[in-house]
């Protein structure tokens, strides 16, 4: 990196101006930063098990508000994944200890989610259908707290992305759902609310 830039670590000392917030599973096969190519600096990550933004963890919370109204990034992106082991143990109702508190909020979704899923026969594409439920709910959780409803209601450009990503062949998919402001986040709900 010093050849290429012989200043880039002391001009990273001076602080950071990232664009993106990244909230991902903290599954060790994921490299967020450098599979997609972003340097340091370039993102302010928050990870837990399964991608969960709940809305009183003021872990998350926190990291979405210093990210939003003062780092004044613009993307906020939602990466889930196939194979998720904490998606999974929620689904399978597997026991492994105080997690299974965390994946409790997964399996609410599991109910709520349970005509679609049940209409699924194969076990491997019934989970990875899950995953998938689990970004798009998770990024309407993003867009229903009170930092990013503020900040729409300002009339910041914020972006709320879903993405997934797929260990095999390590790609990561836009899922679409991508939403900027307060109709688009109802929309959405709407969608989540009649069926994914
Ligand atoms: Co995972």
């Amino acid at each position: 990196m010093k050849g290429r830039d012989p200043s880039f670590f002391e001009e990273l000392v001076e602080g950071q101006q990232p664009e993106i917030l990244w909230i991902s599973c903290s599954d060790s096969r994921i490299s967020p930063s450098s599979s997609i190519g972003l340097l340091p600096g370039e993102m302010f990550v928050h990870r837990n098990v399964a991608n969960l933004v709940v809305h009183s963890d003021m872990n998350c919370l926190s990291v979405m508000q210093f990210a939003v109204e003062v780092l004044k990034i613009r993307h906020i992106i939602i990466c889930g994944h196939y194979g998720c082991g904490g998606v999974k143990a929620a689904f399978d109702d597997s026991r492994f200890g105080l997690i299974d508190n965390w994946l409790r909020h997964v399996q609410d979704l599991i109910q709520k989610h349970s005509a679609t899923l049940n209409a699924i026969e194969d076990d491997r594409e019934r989970l990875d259908k899950l995953c998938e439920i689990n970004v798009v709910e998770q990024v309407i959780n993003v867009g229903e707290t009170t930092i990013v409803r503020t900040a729409w209601e300002a009339g910041w450009d914020i972006t709320v992305h879903g993405w997934i990503y797929t260990i095999a062949d390590g790609i990561y998919r836009d899922m679409g759902i991508s939403i900027d402001n307060a109709e688009a986040l109802r929309e959405l709900r709407q969608r989540a609310a009649t069926g994914l």
